[in-house]
């Protein structure tokens, strides 16, 4: 497949990590970068450093604000070719300590705001028949894993949602894709007092990102050695499952 030519992007969640290193990445390469979280001052600092990167402030939660963020980007720039969706956030729990709260705010913010992207976007998509749609969603969202009770679902939704998308948009000529990446140094894994293999850097994580952003794979994952065992460890039946993930449960 040859490059995708983006004239217009908008990554989520870029004012720090992933995003952040994605939005410099995409603005290096020519495109018009439209950038979003909830931080104006972390994205006005991030849109200083490239005059092709413009901030659009928004929480994801808020439906009705995120259609208006998308309209407004539309009317500056012209239509959005690319989304990536990239803002989350990580609530470690353990199963012990349950706190609903944390479960429905990661659903809020890492499938809900998902959700609320999409439904402009599509329609818009739909209607000039062209489009790419990322989702970063985690390796986390294979199967259940320690102190993922809250993340976990909400990125196996979001793993769900990208199949389902690419499977009924392929018609209507729109690119989907799913993200999964393993542990990647951000503010967000900064919180985690377990070991973190393979880990890397957010630049290196952003550049696996828009690599795979100019295939038509449908899930760009890494890094590989993490991926392989994780996808090792899906194909298991539970009862071996749970034998080898207890493994991995805090001492
Ligand atoms: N780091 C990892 O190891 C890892 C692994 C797998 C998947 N991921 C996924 O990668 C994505 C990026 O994470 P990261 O590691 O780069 O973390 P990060 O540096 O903490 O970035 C998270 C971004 O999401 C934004 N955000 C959070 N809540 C928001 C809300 N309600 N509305 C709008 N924006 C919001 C944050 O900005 P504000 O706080 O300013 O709103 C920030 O820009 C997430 O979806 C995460 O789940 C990360």
């Amino acid at each position: 497949m040859a490059q995708r030519a983006w004239k217009t992007a908008w990554v989520t969640g870029a004012s720090s990590g992933i995003g952040r290193e994605l939005a410099l990445m995409l603005a290096r390469e020519g495109c018009r970068v439209a950038i979003s979280a909830r931080s104006a001052e972390k994205l006005a600092e991030v849109a200083a450093l490239d005059d092709r990167i413009t901030a659009f402030p928004v929480d994801v939660t808020n439906r009705a604000a995120m259609a208006e963020t998308a309209a407004a980007i539309k009317a500056q720039f012209g239509p959005i070719d690319l989304v990536v969706l990239n803002a989350g956030l990580w609530h470690p729990q353990l199963a012990k300590q349950y706190d609903a709260a944390k479960a429905i705010n990661s659903m809020a913010v890492n499938y809900a705001g998902v959700a609320h992207a999409l439904e402009p976007l599509i329609a818009d998509m739909v209607a000039r028949r062209q489009g790419h749609i990322a989702m970063v969603a985690s390796v986390a969202g294979y199967r259940g894993l320690p102190q993922a009770s809250a993340y976990a679902p909400s990125k196996s939704a979001v793993i769900t949602l990208a199949e389902v998308l690419r499977l009924e948009l392929a018609e209507h000529a729109i690119h989907v894709q799913v993200i999964n990446p393993g542990f990647v140094e951000t503010p967000m894994t900064a919180v985690n007092q377990f070991d973190m293999p393979y880990i890397m850097s957010a630049e290196a994580a952003a550049g696996h990102i828009l690599a795979g952003l100019k295939t038509q794979r449908f899930e760009i994952a890494f890094p590989w050695q993490l991926v392989a065992t994780l996808k090792l460890l899906r194909l298991l039946p539970y009862s071996l499952y749970f034998r080898v993930a207890k493994r991995f449960l805090p001492k």
